[in-house]
């Protein structure tokens, strides 16, 4: 049984895709297999791994209205331990869709199950709300991963994503365990970096992966490419970032899977990532601020109250 990971954050533009995709792809690396589920309706995943709309044959709509098993939405990509189940854009009607179904909030935990059993692991990109769609990836994961901007702000809102996951625990999934909260477009530069990053720990203490995710202008880029950081450019300070992490969550987890086949080239023996060694970014921070369309603006909207339980 692959463990579950949902990244959340109800918070648009706080690094939920770019986890979800570059983890994952990570985890695959690691000769772990791993799907990614796309659950947001804006289906940024699903382009920034190269999937085009004329390849996908099902996507996660049909897949929680009951048209087909999870099994029939699963694609290949181009890495052979990483799988996808996309999303697409008419998956925002399937929120005001599922409103009249029973159980509403478990239709995600009982079509997964099947599928589950082929991975290692599976990570899932919520969408920038704690609506039904959000609502049913905690309820079917084993656990939540919380990526926080190291900006401005960066607690705002936690608060409503924790007592979620309280009342998600309460009713819906008992064993619901936190992953970590992950530091993402952490600037060395800035002063305010460090002192979002102390004011998370403070906050959550252990729960905070020790891994931080630097901004990196490859991270961004490489969606544009339908690719994965790793395979973008292998030996960025995003991709590293994101293989440190998916390391840290491996040893945390050691019962989970093991690699399908172990042969040598470990792609990365570099320096932990957060620990500021090297300081170098080669992309620098004028590539990515305020350059980002699909940054925060994107709303967020924050429905914990429509538990229903
Ligand atoms: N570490 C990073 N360095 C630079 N840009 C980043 C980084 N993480 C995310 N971004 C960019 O920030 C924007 C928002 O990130 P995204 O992962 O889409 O957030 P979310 O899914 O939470 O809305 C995107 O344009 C993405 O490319
Ligand atoms: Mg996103």
């Amino acid at each position: 049984m692959g463990k579950v990971i949902a990244i959340a954050n109800q918070k648009g533009g706080v690094g939920k895709t770019t986890t979800a995709i570059n983890l994952a792809a990570s985890l695959a690396a690691a000769e772990h297999s791993t799907l990614l589920l796309d659950i947001d309706p804006q289906a940024n995943c699903t382009s920034g791994v190269g999937l085009e709309e004329d390849q996908i044959e099902a996507s996660i709509y049909e897949v929680l209205i009951g048209e087909v098993a999870a099994s029939e939405a699963v694609v290949t990509t181009e890495m052979p331990f990483l799988d996808v189940i996309p999303s697409h854009i008419n998956l925002v009607g399937a929120e005001i869709e599922m409103i009249d179904e029973m159980k509403r909030e478990k239709i995600l935990s009982n079509a997964l199950p099947r599928v589950r059993r082929k991975y290692d692991f599976v990570v899932i990109d919520c969408p920038p709300s704690l609506g039904l769609l959000t609502l049913n990836s905690l309820t079917a994961a084993n656990s939540v991963l919380i990526p926080v901007q190291a900006e401005y702000f960066a607690l705002e809102g936690l608060g409503q994503l924790l007592n979620t996951i309280k009342i998600v625990r309460q009713h819906l999934n008992p064993d619901l365990e936190i992953e970590g909260v992950l530091l993402t477009m952490f600037d060395t530069r800035l002063n305010l970096s460090n002192q979002v990053a102390q004011e998370v720990r403070r906050y959550f203490g252990e729960n905070v992966f020790e891994t931080i995710v630097k901004r990196n202008v490859r991270l961004s880029e490489a969606p544009s490419f339908g690719e994965p950081a790793i395979l973008y450019e292998a030996s960025s300070t995003g991709a590293k970032n994101y293989m440190a992490l998916a390391r840290e969550i491996l040893d945390n987890n050691p019962d989970v899977g093991s690699p399908h086949h172990t042969n040598g080239a470990d792609p990365g023996d570099e320096a932990p990532a957060g620990t500021g060694e090297t300081g170098e970014d080669p992309g620098g921070v004028s590539g990515t601020i305020g350059g980002d369309p699909s940054g925060p603006t994107e709303e967020s909207t924050a429905t914990a109250d429509e538990v229903s339980g």
